[in-house]
This record gives C-alpha cells, sequence and structure tokens, in this order.
C-alpha cells in the first residue's frame, strides 16, 4: 500500500531523475504557469496531457488555486502514485492515441488551455494530427496549448540543431557537475523493488505502459500538426537549446 508521505518522497525522487535530462525543468514550468496566468483567468480549466505523477499539475493548482485542473497518463503506476500523493488533483486514464480520448476528460465546459512536459513526442505518425485535431474540439476560440519538451530542428537548421543540442550538453554538464541523478531507467528499477508498488506495477505491465514505440522530435512535425488542426499562431514562449515552451493558439 502507497502512503501519501511514501508517494511525495517517490515524486520527488522522479522530479530529479527527469532534472537529469532537463536541468531547466523547474524553469520551464515556471514559464509555462506564467503563460496560463497572463491569460487572465483566476478560474482556468486546464488539461495536463501526459500528465506522469502530477508533477506540472501540482504546481499549477499551488499557483492557481482557483483553477481545476484535468491531469490524464496512460501508465496506470504513474497515476496511482499521482493519486497517492494529490487527493486534490483529477486523474483520468486515457490514451492520447485513441480516437474519443477526450470522452474521457469529463469536462463540463470548454478548456482554457492545455498543458503537457516532457510527453507529446510520444505521439507519432498519423496519431499526433488526430490527437491534436481532438484537442482542438475541446479548447474554447483563443485557448492554448502550451507543450514543453524537447523539440529539435535539425530538419530545417541543421547548423543551430547542433548547437542547440550542445547548449542543452553543456548546461547539463554545469548543473550536474559530474554527479548525475539516477536515469529513467535506475528510477523505475527502484520502483519495481519497493513491494508498496505491488499491484500497480502489475497494472503497468498489464496494460504494457513501459512500451512507447515511437517518437516525433521534430519541432516542425507538431508546428505544421497544430496549424492543420485549426490552431492560428504557433511559437515559442520560452527556450533553451532544444528544450522549447511551444505555445499555440486555438482559433
Ligand atoms: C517523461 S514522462 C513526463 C511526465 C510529466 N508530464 C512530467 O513532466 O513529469 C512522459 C509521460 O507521457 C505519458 N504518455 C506517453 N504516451 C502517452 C499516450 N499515448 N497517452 C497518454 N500518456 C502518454 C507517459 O505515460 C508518461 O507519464
Amino acid at each position: 500500500m502507497l502512503t501519501h508521505d511514501a508517494a511525495l518522497t517517490w515524486i520527488a525522487r522522479w522530479d530529479r531523475q527527469q532534472e537529469g535530462y532537463l536541468p531547466d525543468r523547474e524553469e520551464r514550468f515556471t514559464a509555462l504557469i506564467d503563460a496560463v496566468e497572463a491569460m487572465g483567468r483566476p478560474d482556468p480549466l486546464i488539461i495536463d496531457l501526459g500528465c506522469g505523477p502530477g508533477s506540472l499539475s501540482a504546481r499549477l493548482l499551488e499557483r492557481l488555486p482557483g483553477a481545476t485542473v484535468v491531469s490524464a497518463d496512460a501508465d496506470p503506476l504513474l497515476l496511482g502514485l499521482g493519486q497517492a500523493a494529490y487527493p486534490h488533483l483529477t486523474f483520468v486514464s486515457l490514451d492520447l492515441r485513441t480516437p474519443g480520448w477526450t470522452g474521457s476528460l469529463g469536462l463540463d465546459r470548454p478548456a482554457d488551455v492545455a498543458v503537457s512536459t516532457t510527453a507529446l513526442h510520444w505521439i507519432s505518425g498519423p496519431d499526433l494530427p488526430k490527437m491534436y485535431a481532438e484537442l482542438a474540439t475541446v479548447l474554447r476560440p483563443g485557448g492554448l496549448l502550451l507543450n514543453g519538451d524537447h523539440l529539435e530542428t535539425h530538419d530545417t537548421t541543421p547548423v543551430i540543431a547542433h548547437l542547440e543540442r550542445a547548449v542543452q550538453k553543456r548546461e547539463t554538464e554545469r548543473r550536474f557537475a559530474g554527479h548525475r541523478p539516477e536515469d529513467w531507467r535506475q528510477w523505475w528499477e527502484a520502483v519495481a523493488a519497493d513491494p508498496a508498488f505491488a499491484e500497480l506495477h502489475t497494472a503497468r505491465t498489464t496494460a504494457g505502459a513501459d512500451h512507447h514505440g515511437s517518437e516525433s522530435p521534430l519541432l516542425s512535425t507538431h508546428v505544421d500538426a497544430l496549424l492543420d488542426a485549426g490552431f492560428t499562431e504557433v511559437g515559442c514562449l520560452w527556450q533553451r537549446g532544444d528544450n522549447r515552451l511551444l505555445c499555440a493558439v486555438r482559433a
């Protein structure tokens, strides 16, 4: 049985593990939440796509206590971890590649903003434009998608793409100075070894949530898919190397 305190400790360890790949993770969260705040609504309805254990959702609610956050993910273990740590959040189990996924969100009005961090590169091929097109149906006109992710540009600006990767690498080296946190695999191995996760681990294996398939890392792929889905403006609000906060405005 996973207790509240244990879940918070595991999520703090998740956050450190994610920072090993993204030294500017907290800065990117802050920029994203600044953008939601700048929309000017004290009670925004927010969807967190690929929320994991809810790190971003929890930070959104801390800064914007009047917000409603619906946090969606396909991984039963990460959802269970989030539920144990943040009982005040609404977690929804869904796969963003399954047509009709928005029906599981339980929204009673169009959402003001959809947010996501380090998740949407897992949606690839024809699934990506379909996912964005379906997302557009549940966002209000003028609503935003705010997507923080590594988004590469080697297809259009290869020299700059090389420099972006170099900037990220230097930043990571400076930040951790040879003491990099545990990586993704080590975190999952530690979770698997903790009997408190036995049930959630079985659910994860049964759901096949540890296998993601191909990725869509190109910025151009996301921009094109968003414009095709009816978003009118697409641009970066924040960037460090190839780590970007992409913003798209629904028509
Ligand atoms: C690297 S984690 C990031 C989690 C969280 N957003 C964060 O920043 O800590 C990627 C997340 O995307 C989720 N994900 C990947 N593919 C998905 C899909 N098709 N549908 C829903 N969630 C998905 C994974 O389950 C995982 O929680």
